[in-house]
């Protein structure tokens, strides 16, 4: 299955307040701080199956990211010590949510913190083993996935089936958190219900309730219920009853979250503590760069065409130290695809992306409509703000400040410049 990459359902959300205002008077709250020391600003990269491994996830703290979910870890893997997944499950590797990879879901160095690992799985009791396992490993968090909506995961009893199944949802809960020493937070994962009958509205209810009640930190809701899978818009309206029902509650908010001021609209309207960032961020790091810049009273510019290509070729650096040289370079072509919407010759690119068959080809394509050569691109990508201050475009002000300000970049380079086809 592919995953819906667009926003054309999206409804149009009214504002009572530019997102600049917003921004600039929103700040952490210190609840959350002080469960996740470093959990500084009220947003986060998601667990991303097939996306957010280590490299990912050092791009986005480089851009900004406070706080970052591993994919989804099942239990059985952890408890095989990683044997056993592909067998089980092979369809589902790096295409939904589901199936991480133990290797790519450790912290990918000291950087790689404050963390969370996810863990799903069916049995209590297996639960209860593998997120021992994850504390083994040295995550903060432990992330409980009551979400996925993939078919196989369902059938066999884990992620958004247990919403179907609230008894069931409760046990696991309760086994995780039992299992999981008081000082460390344990945190859930949910959809805003299995689907839209009475009793699954109710059943969300009662596993919302029980989460709070077992002491779980704080629960994120993904606003589409598990049978609307990816498809249709978010319901932000769902959110926003349910923090104005439970003020006192931590909930972190999921869905339709495409750019930055999507960030600081639903922190606005749903009043969520936090928001967490999915599919726009898959290829776009500077979102977290851009919301820490409004957040400072200062406009969320793009990024230029060279920085693109230099953290493109970062990406591919942290990849290949993490997945070797041939397995980074089929992950990279995928990003690749997705980093090109930023790209002003943003068809031509994504083609010559899905033309690469090797890393050379790949990097020829940095080397050629990013004007990065290797001898150009430092080792590592540009700290927050370091390069958006230097820049002069204007500040973030429409919905989608990606569509409207990067096809006008000012510092595009030379050689994207002068192709036409980048024009
Ligand atoms: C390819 C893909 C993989 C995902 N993997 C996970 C996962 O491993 N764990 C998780 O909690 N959510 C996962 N999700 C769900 C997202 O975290 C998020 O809740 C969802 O995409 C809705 O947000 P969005 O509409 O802003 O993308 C995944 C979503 C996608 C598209």
């Amino acid at each position: 299955m592919s995953v819906p990459v667009t926003t054309s359902e999206e409804p149009a959300r009214e504002l009572p307040r530019p997102v600049a205002e917003i921004a600039a008077g929103t700040s952490i709250d210190p609840r959350i701080a002080a469960l996740v020391p470093g959990f500084d600003a009220p947003f986060f990269q998601a667990g991303l199956a097939g996306y957010s491994d280590g490299a990912m996830r050092l791009l986005a703290r480089r851009h900004g990211a406070p706080f970052c979910v591993t994919e989804a870890l099942l239990d059985r893997t952890l408890i095989n010590g990683g044997k056993g997944r592909r067998k089980e499950d092979p369809d589902l590797i790096a295409t939904e949510c589901g199936m991480g990879e133990i290797e790519d879901n450790r912290a990918a160095t000291l950087d790689d913190h404050p963390i969370a690992g996810q863990i799903m799985g069916t049995d209590p009791g297996e639960m209860a083993d593998g997120s021992r396992i994850l504390l083994s490993m040295g995550y903060e968090v432990i992330d409980v996935n009551l979400a996925c909506p993939v078919k196989k995961i369902r059938r066999s009893n884990r992620g958004g089936h247990f919403l179907a199944v609230p008894d069931e949802a409760i046990r696991v809960l309760e086994s995780v958190r039992r299992a999981t020493p008081a000082s460390v937070p344990c945190t859930v994962k949910l959809r805003r219900s299995y689907d839209d009958t009475p009793e699954m509205v109710r059943a969300f209810e009662r596993i919302f309730d029980a989460a709070y009640d077992l002491g779980y930190a704080w629960t994120t809701v993904h606003c589409r219920t598990v049978v609307q899978r990816y498809e249709g818009p978010g319901r932000w309206e769902f959110l926003s009853a349910l923090t104005a029902k439970h003020p006192e509650r931590l909930v972190f908010g999921s869905g339709d979250v495409w750019s930055v001021d999507d960030i600081f609209a639903m922190l606005e309207i749903c009043r969520v503590q936090a928001v967490s960032v999915a599919r726009g961020c898959i290829g776009n790091p500077w979102i977290f760069r851009q919301a820490r810049e409004l957040m400072a009273g200062r406009p969320a510019l793009p990024p230029s065409i060279e920085e693109q290509g230099c953290v493109l070729r970062a990406h591919f650096d942290l990849a290949r130290v993490i997945h070797g040289e041939r397995s980074a370079g089929q992950r990279m072509r995928k990003f690749g695809i997705r980093f090109a919407r930023h790209h002003p010759g943003e068809s031509e690119v994504k083609a010559a992306f899905i033309r690469c068959e090797t890393p050379a080809q790949w990097f020829e394509v940095i080397d050629h409509w990013y004007g990065v050569s290797e001898a150009k691109a430092p080792s590592v990508p540009l700290a927050v703000s370091a390069t958006s201050a230097r820049r002069k475009t204007s500040p973030s002000s429409s919905r989608s400040p990606q569509a409207s300000t990067e096809r006008t970049s000012s510092t595009r380079s030379p050689i994207a410049a002068s192709d036409p086809a980048a024009a």
